[in-house]
């Protein structure tokens, strides 16, 4: 494997920011939004590292109480993309995380993803119309791991 997966820090804000802007042009995380991810207990963040910079990145977000964790944000620079760095990620950060059920949201009209999500056994639970700023509607997805 070309990349390597490693946990990030608050080091890698820079480079976060950066690869948010680019993968999330409607939705980037304000700063603070970032600083949380990169410094709250309990979540993991993960990055993929290609020729020692920061390519993709996940975060994931137990919340036990509720039996369920969310993958928080998930993005792929688009010139690493179709390589498997995404999957993998989304692999990784899974493993981590114990809850038994995994949610995400995501764009209605991002086929890329939910076909990625889909393969990976997440499914449709519900829709939220008008959930971004730009009136796109979300789709909410789950992947439940209960044997
Ligand atoms: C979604 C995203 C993280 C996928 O990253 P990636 O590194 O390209 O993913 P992978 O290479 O592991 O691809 C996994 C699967 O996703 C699907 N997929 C990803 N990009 C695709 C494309 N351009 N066209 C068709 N299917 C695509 C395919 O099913 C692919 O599997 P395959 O290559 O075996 O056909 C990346 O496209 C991205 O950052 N997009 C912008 C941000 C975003 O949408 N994040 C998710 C929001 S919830």
């Amino acid at each position: 494997m070309l990349f390597k997966i490693i946990p990030a820090t608050l080091r890698d804000l820079n480079a976060l920011r950066t690869l948010e802007d680019i993968c999330f042009p409607e939705d980037a995380w304000s700063l603070f939004d970032l600083v949380a991810v990169l410094t709250f207990p309990g979540v993991i963040r993960l990055k993929s590292v290609k020729n020692g910079k920061m390519v993709g990145f996940i975060a994931g977000d137990p919340r036990p109480s509720q039996g369920f964790s969310w993958i928080a944000t998930f993005g792929v620079l688009p010139d690493y993309r179709r390589q498997g760095i995404g999957r993998e990620l989304l692999h990784r950060c899974e493993e981590q995380l114990s809850t038994p059920r995994v949610r995400l949201s995501v764009r209605l009209s991002n086929k890329n993803a939910i076909q990625l999500y889909r393969q990976e056994g997440y499914q449709t639970i519900d829709i939220w119309e008008k959930y971004y700023k730009d009136g796109s509607d979300a789709v909410l997805m789950e992947k439940s791991r209960i044997e």
